[in-house]
């Protein structure tokens, strides 16, 4: 199968989502809308990528670069093309990017049941952390606060 790797536009939203959407294990909120969207990729230029293939976009991946780590999110390869490489693919040219930004060590979230994923990342070199829980606070203006 022959396809290219690139940055990720803005201009890839729409087919992006469509393909989102139709595979299980990513899990979609509002901060997929598009101008959230918009901005992760404008604030982290050069990290996020698609897999384009003939009839368009097969593969995607988000990644993101706090100055300290990096993230990934919304690794996703059409369900038709799975393995033959793209994922892992798509997760290399992240880490290489990362790596040549200053990153030392990338972070990604699985949920529980997405054992298929599990598994992908096991064999490509991810590790399980079995000493570190994720919690999570929706932000809106805290009650108690005069800065908002
Ligand atoms: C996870 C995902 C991106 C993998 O994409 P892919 O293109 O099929 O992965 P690759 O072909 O690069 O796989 C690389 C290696 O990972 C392993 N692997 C991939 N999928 C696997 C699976 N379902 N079970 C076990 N191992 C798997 C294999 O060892 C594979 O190498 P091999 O084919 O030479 O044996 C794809 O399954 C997907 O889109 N899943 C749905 C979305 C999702 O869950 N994303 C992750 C959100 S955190």
């Amino acid at each position: 199968m022959g396809y290219e790797i690139r940055e990720m536009q803005i201009d890839d939203y729409d087919a992006s989502l469509a393909l989102w959407k139709r595979c299980e294990g990513i899990g979609l909120s509002s901060a997929d809308d598009r101008e959230p969207i918009r901005s992760f990729l404008a604030h982290n230029p050069g990290l996020s990528y698609i897999a384009l293939g003939a009839d368009g976009i097969i593969g995607t991946v988000l990644c993101g670069f706090d100055g300290r780590r990096g993230y990934l999110y919304h690794l996703a390869v059409d369900p038709a093309l799975r393995h033959q490489g793209i994922g892992n693919a798509l997760v290399t040219r992240c880490l290489n990017e990362l790596h040549r930004v200053g990153g030392q060590k990338c972070h990604l979230l699985v949920f529980h049941q997405n054992v298929d994923a599990q598994a992908f990342y096991a064999q490509t070199g991810w590790t399980l952390r079995g000493d570190i829980v994720i919690m999570s606070k929706n932000l809106t203006c805290q009650a108690d606060s005069s800065s908002c």
